[in-house]
């Protein structure tokens, strides 16, 4: 039951992440050296610092982002918004006393920080578990026994750390609606009795197999109440690492992806660390393949450069955490090395469609994706957002050649893989030396500037025609090494770019950047590489950003500001939307965005680096109120907050990780949620709604 090696470093990270999350989440891509060791960031440093040493004036980082911040403890706490003790804060705001009034979908009593081991949600609502770990989706499957798990079971049961979700109307059944999840990944020293993680079980690994993916749910309406109820249907159905997976796009059928057992390059067994997604306005789902290096063992091949593109990915050459690569030669690079290159990618699902064989879009490039959410413009375009969430990764879009066809499923599937994928470039409009790392605003009063897409690869898969816009670099070349393109161009190092979500109601374009210990850090640090920037304003950002983006969403241009400098809003470094901070929660590493029918934006955390456990919060964007943050529910201890859905009736939250913390093992776990008890704890998805009356309005 032992972790070892890689697995038992010292604490590193900045954010509350426990070495257990980092180890089976992202296979420690959270510190050490970047994946990102493009030459071009350094020259812009080195730019940016003669620019300074011109002005005659060398860059003095005061305090900011990385110092210690107190803990979130608000006993005593009468503020609007359950920050931590506003005594000693220095904002020229405390003379504003009189009665508040939040818009409509966030009259809620926000939920002061805390690190409870529950679901803690605000007065006058109430919660119940959906699903969690190992519950039967597909009709037959056995109720969970965590100690007598089987493959056979776990592929027919729900799978483990959802992320994603997404809510659809019922296509038959108007009592019943359709609730589709991914599975990121497995944490088998939580899953399973005396856990060996150097010798795991052909069950153990595939029952790991079966925890990934993606589930399909049919759910029944309570009636009066926003509760829903789990149901067997005919549209339940689990995908999971070894279900088939169809490439198309520039990347499909090359010699790029092609292996001994799919010798056409055409069909991929599963999918991976499929972390948040999107919901299209044709009915499918969209989910990103994220962090999938951590999957394969032995990443070395004699050719240099298939090596360069390895590592540039984060593939490592010993053996992965999981030890797949000894049940599966797939998962060893060394035996198969263009297994790799099958991940990575943007997936599209039919859920009302059970025999359906899902997508893999390459045309959308292969990095480490986050999600995908599009945005259909009033001329039927469809552009897609996607972030690279690691640290000094970048910001991609895709906008497509074809339009949307109301109605049109089988033509709308095809929309993203015929059209252009572009990469972010961001520019201050603020002097160097007004960004000094603290979070004090520049001359100009705001984070801001404007930026410019630049194409990488244009798709006409219908045509088979492709064209890379990358010197150097074929088609299929950018397609398959998209980091490597996108460092080609100069592509902007963002903070992890994770969620992005377009506003229903200003059609604004909002990206949540969770974090980068490595930002401005001390020049040699390990892992440093760039300073701060107006883009990037917080050395050693460990509360992370929330940008608005008016973008030109089919064209080439855009303004940007951050709205959010997220942490402890009685710390000088922090920024709400110009909001009253004494009237806001405290919020730290936003990674999952949602849009409500109020035009609310909610945040959901994942990592908090204030002592509290995560948590999900309303957000206004636009008039009087812009900036008002309220934390609306906390996840248990170790957990992150993830996928929420927030509509007039109810709130969905997954709550994946419950109990994750730095040596949680199946037999001495911290977290009993949501069973209570002795028993493990079990990530699961929770429905909140008000007793009477609609979500966040008052009365
Ligand atoms: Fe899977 Fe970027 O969080
Ligand atoms: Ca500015
Ligand atoms: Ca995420």
């Amino acid at each position: 039951m032992a972790l070892k090696g890689r697995n038992l470093l010292s604490n590193l990270f900045a954010s509350s992440r426990s070495k257990l999350t980092c180890t089976y989440k992202c296979g420690n891509g959270c510190f050490g050296d970047c994946e990102n060791t493009s030459g071009n960031t350094y020259f812009g440093d080195l730019m940016s610092r003669r620019a300074a040493l011109r002005a005659g004036g060398l860059t003095v980082v005061t305090v900011g982002g990385g110092a210690a911040l107190a803990a979130c403890s608000s006993e005593g706490s009468d503020n609007a918004a359950g920050s931590s003790s506003s005594a000693g804060s220095s904002q020229k705001t405390s003379e504003v006393k009189t009665e508040h009034v939040s818009n409509e979908g966030m009259q809620f009593k926000p939920v002061e920080p805390n690190t409870k081991d529950e679901v803690v949600i605000p007065e006058g609502y109430e919660q119940a578990v959906l699903i969690a770990w190992g519950d039967p989706v597909i009709e037959g499957a056995p109720e969970f026994d965590p100690e007598n798990q089987k493959p056979e079971d776990a592929e027919k049961q729900f799978g483990f750390n959802n992320d994603f979700a997404g809510l659809l109307e019922h296509p038959d059944d108007e009592n019943r609606m359709v609730y589709v999840c991914s599975h990121e990944y497995t944490t088998e020293p939580q899953m399973f009795p005396d856990y060996d993680a150097e010798n795991p079980t052909e069950d153990q690994v595939k029952i790991g197999w079966a925890g990934h993916g993606l589930t399909v749910l049919e759910v029944s309406k309570v009636e009066g109440s926003g509760e829903l109820k789990r149901e067997f249907g005919p549209l339940n159905r689990r995908l999971t690492a070894t279900s088939d997976f169809k490439l198309v796009g520039p990347a499909a059928g090359t010699d790029l992806v092609k292996t001994e057992k799919d010798k056409k390059g055409e069909l991929v067994k599963g999918t991976l660390n499929n972390c948040s997604g999107g919901v299209t306005p044709w009915g499918t789902i969209l989910s990103g393949e994220e962090n999938f290096d951590q999957y394969f063992g032995n990443a070395k091949v004699d050719d240099k450069k298939a090596q360069k593109s390895l590592e540039r990915f984060g593939f490592k050459d010993e053996p992965s955490a999981r030890k797949w690569e000894k049940f599966d030669d797939r998962f060893d690079v060394s035996k198969t090395p263009n297994e790799p290159n099958r991940f990575g990618w943007l997936v599209e699902l039919d859920p009302f469609d059970p025999e359906s064989t899902p997508v893999k879009h390459t045309a959308n490039g292969r990095f480490k994706h986050e999600a995908g959410n599009v945005h259909v413009l009033d001329d039927n375009t469809v552009v897609c957002y996607s972030g690279d969430d690691s640290r000094f990764e970048y910001l991609y879009k895709f906008v497509s050649s074809k339009k949307y066809k109301e109605g049109d499923k089988k033509h709308n599937m095809t929309i993203l893989d015929n059209g252009t994928l572009y990469v972010a470039t961001f520019e201050g409009n603020s002097k160097d030396d007004e960004i000094d790392g603290s979070g004090a605003l520049p001359e100009d009063g705001a984070f801001d500037g404007k930026g410019k897409w630049v194409k990488l690869l244009t798709s006409n898969t219908d045509e088979n025609k492709f064209e890379s816009h990358v010197d150097g670099m074929s088609a299929e070349e950018v397609a398959v090494f998209t980091r490597e393109a996108a460092d080609k161009v100069k592509a902007t190092m963002l903070d992890r770019p994770e969620d992005v979500e377009v506003s229903p109601t200003n059609n604004k374009v909002y990206i949540a950047l969770t974090n980068n210990k490595y930002r401005g850090a001390a020049e040699g640090e390990n892992g440093r590489l760039e300073d701060v920037k107006e883009y990037a304003p917080i050395k050693e950002n460990k509360n992370g950003l929330v940008m608005e983006m008016d973008d030109d969403h089919a064209g080439e241009e855009f303004t940007w500001n951050l709205m959010l400098v997220c942490g402890d809003p009685k710390e000088a470094s922090t920024y709400f939307g110009g909001f009253d901070k004494e009237k806001v929660s405290p919020i730290s590493c936003p990674d999952n965005l949602a849009f409500d029918n109020h035009g609310l934006l909610w945040v959901s955390t994942d990592g908090n680096a204030l002592d509290s456990n995560d948590g999900l919060y309303a957000v206004t964007t636009e008039g009087d109120n812009r900036g008002e943050l309220k934390c609306f529910l906390t996840v248990p201890a170790g957990a992150e907050t993830c996928g929420p859905i927030v509509d007039d009736d109810r709130v969905m939250v997954n709550v994946q990780h419950p109990g994750e913390t730095d040596e949680a093992t199946y037999e001495n776990q911290t977290s009993h949620w949501p069973e209570g008890g002795d028993s493990i704890p079990r990530p699961a998805c929770v429905v909140v709604w008000k007793k009477d009356g609609k979500i966040g309005i008052e009365g």
